[in-house]
C-alpha cells in the first residue's frame, strides 16, 4: 500500500488544512498496517519555482535557508500530530533532482517535448503573467495595479494534448479512479474542450530557483513538474544514474510505484488527474490506481485565508485539546470527498462525543472489573455484544475501503454507544450486590472487556495516543491488531483504574 499526501509548498507555516490531508492519510496508513499491509505513506515539501523564491527574498532569506526552516516546522508539526509517514520528501534533494532531470529527458527522447515561443502580459514587479481578463480594460497587473509589457520568451512545451483522448478512456474504464464521482465529472468536463500543451519549463533568467532541464540548463522545470515527480523519486522506481534503457521506465517491478492512493485538496484535481496521468502516459509509466479529492475547510462560512487573520491554527487546538481529539474533530465531522466548515461549537459537540461515549465506557469499565473483580477479567462464556462487534467490524472495513472514513469513524462509536445501552441494561451495579448473580456479573465484564479490546483496535488510526492509554490501562504493551483484539484470551488482562481518557474542558 504506496500512499502519499500532497507535497506542501515550504512558503508557508503548516495550518489546518495541510493537518485534515496529513490525518486522512496517517489514519489510512495506520488502518492498512493494523491490516497487515506493507505501507509506504509520503509526505513532504514543495521547494522550488517562483512562490517560494519570492517570500523568501522577502524576508531576506536565501530560497534554500527558507525551505530548510520550513521543511524543519512542517517536520515538527507532524511529529507532535503522531504522523507515521515513512519518508519525508524534498524537493531540493539531489536524488528527486536527478529523476526530475531523468523525467524530462525520457519524454524529450519519446519526441513528447518542443520548443516554442510563449508570449503573454508579464508583470516585472510580481514576476508573472497576467491573462487578459484578468488585466481587465485598463492592463495593469490586479495586484499592484503597475503596468504589465507584452514579452515573448522561449518554452519548452510538453505535448499534452496528445494524450487527451488516451486519458478519457482512462477515466472511463475505471470509474473509480477519481473519487468521489463528482470530482470525476469536473475533470471529464473539463477534457469536453481541447487539452492545450502544457509550458514545463521558465527561463532562467526570469526564474533561477529550479531544477535545470538536462537537454537546456539555461532554463528550469516548471515547478508542477518537479512537484508531481516527487511521487515517482519516493517509490524507488527510477535510477537517474544508470544507463539510459536501464534507468526504470521499462520496467517498475521489484519498486513501489505505481501508487495506490493519491490524497489531495480540490484546489489541486487539475494538476493530479490531468497533468500527472498524461506526463506519466508520455513516460511510459503507469498511472496511479486511485486519487481520493477532499472538500475544502473553511472558519464558519468564511474561506479561511492569512489575509482575512483567520487560519486555525492545529498547534493550537493541540495544546488544548490534544491530537487525538482534533484529528477526530476534523475526520469526523469533514464527509471525506466533500466540505467542511470549523467552528468552536463543532468542535465541542465533536469532543463531547469522545468524552461522553468512549472515554465514559473505557473509565466505567476498567474502574468496574477493578473494582467487582480485583482487576482479572473473569473468565465467561458468552458475549452479549457479539452481533455488535460483528456488525461494526463489517461496517468499519467496508467503510474505509470505499473511503468513506468519517462513516467508518461513527460506525466504531456506534459500537462504543451500543456497549454504554448494554451497561444500562444489565446494570452490574445490582448484579455485585446479589451473590446469586455472580455468573451474570462475570458475562457483563468479560463482555465489556472484548468490547473494549475491539475499540481499542478500531479507534487507533485516529485516536493514536489515547488507544495506547487505554490498552495500557487493560495490561497491554500496546493496541492490538484488530485480529489480536477478537481473539486474544480474555485471562492475559490485567486491569488497573485509568484517569479519564478525554477530560472535560472549560469552553
Ligand atoms: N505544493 C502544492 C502541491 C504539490 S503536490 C505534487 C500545493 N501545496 S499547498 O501547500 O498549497 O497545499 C495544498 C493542499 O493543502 C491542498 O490540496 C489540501 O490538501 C490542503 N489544504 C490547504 N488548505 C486547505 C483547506 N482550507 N481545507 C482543506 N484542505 C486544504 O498545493
Amino acid at each position: 500500500m504506496y500512499l502519499t499526501t500532497p507535497i506542501y509548498y515550504a512558503s508557508g507555516e503548516p495550518h489546518i488544512g495541510h493537518a485534515y490531508t496529513t490525518f486522512l492519510a496517517d489514519t489510512l496508513a495506520r488502518y492498512h498496517r493494523q491490516a497487515g499491509a506493507d505501507v509506504l505513506f509520503l509526505t513532504g515539501t514543495d521547494e522550488h519555482g517562483q512562490k517560494i523564491q519570492e517570500e523568501a527574498s522577502r524576508r531576506g532569506m536565501a530560497p534554500i535557508e527558507l525551505c530548510d526552516a520550513m521543511a524543519d516546522r512542517f517536520r515538527e508539526a507532524w511529529a507532535a500530530l503522531d504522523i507515521t509517514y515513512d519518508r519525508f520528501i524534498r524537493t531540493t534533494e539531489p536524488e528527486h533532482v536527478g529523476v526530475v532531470r531523468a523525467f524530462v529527458q525520457r519524454l524529450m527522447d519519446r519526441g513528447h517535448i518542443y520548443a516554442s515561443e510563449y508570449e503573454g502580459w508579464y508583470s516585472v514587479h510580481e514576476e508573472r503573467f497576467f491573462t487578459e481578463k484578468e488585466l481587465g480594460p485598463e492592463r495593469t497587473d490586479p495586484i499592484a495595479g503597475r503596468p504589465v509589457e507584452r514579452i515573448r520568451e522561449k518554452n519548452y512545451f510538453f505535448r499534452m494534448s496528445s494524450f487527451q483522448e488516451a486519458l478519457i478512456r482512462h477515466i472511463h474504464d475505471h470509474p473509480d479512479w477519481i473519487h468521489p464521482e463528482s470530482r470525476r465529472n469536473e475533470v471529464l468536463g473539463f477534457l469536453n474542450k481541447p487539452l492545450e500543451d502544457l509550458s514545463i519549463s521558465r527561463p532562467k533568467s526570469r526564474l533561477a530557483w529550479g531544477i535545470p532541464l538536462p537537454f537546456d540548463e539555461d532554463h528550469v522545470t516548471y515547478v508542477w513538474v518537479d512537484a508531481l515527480v516527487n511521487y515517482l523519486t519516493a517509490s524507488g522506481a527510477i535510477r537517474p544514474d544508470a544507463p539510459a534503457g536501464e534507468q526504470g521506465f521499462e520496467d517498475v517491478t521489484g519498486s513501489r510505484w505505481p501508487a495506490d492512493l493519491h490524497l489531495i485538496g480540490k484546489d489541486i484535481l487539475t494538476t493530479h488527474a490531468v497533468y500527472w496521468p498524461t506526463l506519466l502516459m508520455g513516460a511510459g509509466l503507469p498511472l496511479p490506481r486511485r486519487i481520493l479529492t477532499h472538500g475544502w475547510w473553511v472558519v464558519g462560512e468564511t474561506k479561511m485565508s492569512k489575509s482575512l487573520g483567520n487560519v486555525v491554527d492545529p498547534m493550537e487546538l493541540h495544546t488544548t485539546f490534544g491530537g487525538d481529539a482534533l484529528r477526530w474533530f476534523l475526520l469526523r465531522e469533514m464527509p471525506t470527498g466533500g466540505d467542511a466548515s470549523y467552528t468552536p461549537e463543532r468542535f465541542l459537540t465533536r469532543y463531547g462525543e469522545l468524552s461522553n461515549v468512549l472515554g465514559n465506557l473505557a473509565s466505567r469499565t476498567t474502574s468496574m472489573i477493578v473494582r467487582y473483580r480485583g482487576g482479572e477479567v473473569p473468565a465467561a462464556g458468552g458475549n452479549g455484544l457479539d452481533d455488535a462487534i460483528r456488525a461494526a467490524l463489517q461496517e468499519v472495513s467496508s467503510a474505509m475501503e470505499e473511503l468513506r472514513v468519517h462513516e467508518a469513524l461513527a460506525e466504531a462509536m456506534a459500537l462504543a454507544r451500543s456497549a454504554n445501552v448494554y451497561i444500562e441494561q444489565r446494570e452490574p451495579w445490582a448484579q455485585a450486590k446479589d451473590p446469586g448473580l455472580g455468573g451474570d456479573l462475570d458475562e457483563t465484564l468479560a463482555t465489556l472487556a472484548r468490547t473494549l479490546l475491539v475499540l481499542a483496535a478500531l479507534f487507533e488510526p485516529v485516536l493514536p495516543r489515547r488507544m495506547a492509554d487505554l490498552a495500557g490501562s487493560l495490561g497491554l504493551p500496546g493496541v492490538p491488531r484488530l485480529e489480536e483484539a477478537v481473539t486474544l484470551p480474555l485471562d492475559t488482562l490485567s486491569v488497573s483504574k485509568m484517569g479519564p481518557l478525554f477530560p472535560r474542558v472549560d469552553a
